[in-house]
């Protein structure tokens, strides 16, 4: 396991999928009953912009950067209140720290909800438990995330959301992704599912939407965005999202919110957002 987070935190691909994590926690608050949320690929959940590693790469100055101390711009409630998570940890206006999605879930627990960590990583455990030490509505386990789901779905609140967020080290991630998705949906057939992927390898991509398309499971919705018109050839151009069970209208306001972001991190106008039912109800 080589990956680590701290280089790419607050980049691009973050927002993309962080400013998603909120609108699906914004949903599930919409109903007083308790929720909970599933992070099989937590990492530490607050990362140190100004540290060695997210230093050495830069990566979060073309990502949550461009949209900090922008608020005049930006008319957008889920991207406002994915900011306003930013910003709790960086309290003196100064962006210092990037929270994670297990941070960004926690601004958006009710005193009612629950959330389960799995992360992998023995160092990036240690540093992930130590951020939510003492939290009773916490979780975290050093574990496998795609076993964590066998061992953790459903929950006893039957309403909640599962993030799978992996690395893309391995050549056979979109197989494991698959099989465990379609393990975890005949667990909790109900439950929200955001599996999040990079595009990079198109033939892959293809595959994995037609493995998904063939896989029995109902309500799935894809969203993407393309940094570039014409991207260039084996560099990450993009990522996606595939939501199982999207809460209501959860298709229109990602329509609307998806431009909203890659135009701020394409001010060039440079790019697309596709947001379509891969397979419908
Ligand atoms: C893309 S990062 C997660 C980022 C995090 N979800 C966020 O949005 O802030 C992937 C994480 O998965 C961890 N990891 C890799 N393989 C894993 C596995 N099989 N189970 C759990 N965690 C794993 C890595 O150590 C890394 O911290």
């Amino acid at each position: 396991m080589n990956y680590r987070h701290s280089y790419h935190a607050g980049n691009f691909a973050d927002v993309f999928k962080h400013v998603q994590l909120t609108l699906l926690l914004q949903a599930l608050r919409t109903k007083e009953s308790p929720f909970c949320y599933l992070d099989t690929h937590a990492g530490t959940g607050r990362y140190d912009l100004q540290g060695a590693t997210a230093q050495k790469t830069g990566e979060y100055l073309q990502g949550v950067m461009r949209f900090w101390l922008r608020d005049d711009v930006i008319d957008d409630v889920a991207l406002a209140d994915y900011l306003a998570a930013v910003r709790v940890l960086n309290p003196d206006g100064e962006l210092r720290y990037y929270p994670g999605s297990p941070r960004i879930a926690r601004h958006f627990l009710r005193p009612q909800d629950r959330m389960v960590l799995m992360e992998l990583h023995v160092q990036d455990a240690v540093f992930l438990k130590r951020e939510f030490r003492g939290d009773k509505q916490v979780h975290v386990h050093c574990a496998d995330g795609y076993t964590g789901l066998k061992a953790f779905l459903p929950p006893p609140e039957k309403r909640g959301l599962v993030l799978i967020d992996p690395p893309f080290e391995d050549g056979n991630e979109f197989e494991r992704l698959t099989d465990s998705l379609r393990i975890a949906y005949q667990r909790w057939p109900t439950g929200i599912f955001a599996l999040w992927y990079p595009l990079k390898d198109n033939y892959r991509v293809q595959h994995f939407h037609r493995q998904l398309v063939v896989s029995g499971m109902r309500k799935l919705l894809l969203a993407e965005m393309h940094l570039h018109t014409h991207p260039p050839v084996n560099t990450l151009y993009g990522c996606g999202m595939v939501i199982v069970n999207p809460p209501w209208q959860m298709d229109e306001k990602l329509r609307a919110l998806l431009p909203c972001v890659l135009a701020g991190l394409q001010p060039g106008g440079e790019g697309k957002t596709r947001v379509e039912w891969l397979v419908p109800e």
